[in-house]
């Protein structure tokens, strides 16, 4: 008996019109970003978007993304205001995710907000995605094509592992090659007076905040409530991890960083140079082709918080949290 495996095609023009076909009717598509693969369906279906939940095992309370072609599309969803279209403005198409008021009488499926008055909006910049989403016409609900809990996908055979012999895998899978940034998008809640950083990523709060002053008062406090998603425990692998390692402990994977003396039989190094651009670009594989190696514990040596230290130390902390 063979098990499920869901299919692996080229994003060419006719595989493009394919998966369009397969979203048009309801199905499940995964796809490129410039982020992470996403899983997709038609924003505008109740049945499609609830298909998603089913399909990651993901809890009904935690909302999704909608994906557009451009940001032409905002107000068919959303409720535009000035540092919206300014955050939009500056890093759109970029891994960038806007959370704004639902329009009254908006498009979206209301399923794709958790049911909710608010809506995350995103416009990515892979060609593989924008090309889906050209061709759509309208918005791609997607959350990070993995299950519910595990560590995102940055490649097209992740997303077939996460998916094999699951019981309602996408349709298909587009193939993007690896991501380019490699952790998802800075998610920033724009629906008060000032924007609220409520997932950190590689464009920072220093960036955001030279466009439009961040809110004094951080969130942090009722943030589990404005972006449900942001549980303790995410992004983790099955073996136990350690942080801050500075020693390595018998039958331990070492995840480095940077010039090291440290040695593991099992290590990979996420940047030589100390290059944390280069390290959020390899963060997950790494974390996976370690965690494939059934060690004890994965050690992760420090990684500086500053710039996108931040987006990585804040996975790095809930794949480390008790599951
Ligand atoms: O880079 C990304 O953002 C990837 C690619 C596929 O675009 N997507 C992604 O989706 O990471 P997901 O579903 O894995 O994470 C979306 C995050 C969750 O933490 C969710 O709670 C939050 O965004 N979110 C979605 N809609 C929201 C809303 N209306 N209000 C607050 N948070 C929201
Ligand atoms: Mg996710």
């Amino acid at each position: 008996m063979s098990i499920n495996v869901c299919e692996i095609i080229a994003a060419d023009a006719q595989n493009v019109a394919r998966a369009c076909d397969i979203l048009a009717s309801g199905g499940l598509v995964a796809f490129p970003t410039e982020t992470v693969y996403g899983l997709g369906a038609d924003a505008e279906s109740d049945a499609a978007v609830e298909a998603i939940y089913r399909a990651k095992g993901r809890p009904a309370h935690n909302p999704l993304i909608v994906h557009l072609a451009d940001a032409t599309l905002l107000s068919r969803y959303a409720e535009v205001n000035g540092m919206a279209a300014e955050l939009a403005q500056i890093f759109w198409p970029g891994p960038l995710t806007l959370v704004l008021p639902r329009k009254a009488d908006g498009k979206a499926s209301t399923r794709v907000s958790a049911g909710g008055n608010t809506i995350a909006l995103r416009v990515p910049r892979h060609p593989v995605a924008h090309a889906l989403l050209t061709q759509f016409g309208r918005g791609i609900a997607a959350p990070s094509a993995n299950r519910s809990g595990r560590i995102s996908p940055t490649s097209a055979v992740h997303v077939q592992e996460e998916f094999a012999g699951a019981e309602h895998p996408p349709a298909v899978i587009l193939e993007g090659g690896d991501t380019e940034v490699g952790i998802e998008s800075t998610v920033v809640d724009c629906t008060g007076t000032r924007p609220v950083i409520l997932r950190a990523g590689t464009i920072t709060a220093e960036q955001i905040a030279a466009i439009v002053s961040l809110a004094t008062e951080s969130a942090l406090g009722d943030e589990t409530l404005r972006s449900p998603g942001m549980l303790a425990s995410h992004y983790a692998p099955q073996t136990p991890v350690r942080l801050n390692a500075t020693h390595i402990e018998p039958d331990e994977a070492l995840l480095a960083f940077g010039t090291t003396t440290l040695h593991a039989p099992t290590m990979r190094n996420l940047s030589p140079t100390a290059s944390l651009e280069e390290a959020a670009h390899n963060l997950y594989a790494y974390l996976r082709s370690l965690d494939a190696a059934q060690c004890k514990r994965i050690a992760v040596m420090p990684i500086p918080q500053r710039g996108v230290g931040v987006a990585i130390n804040d996975r790095l902390g809930r794949a480390a949290a008790p599951h």
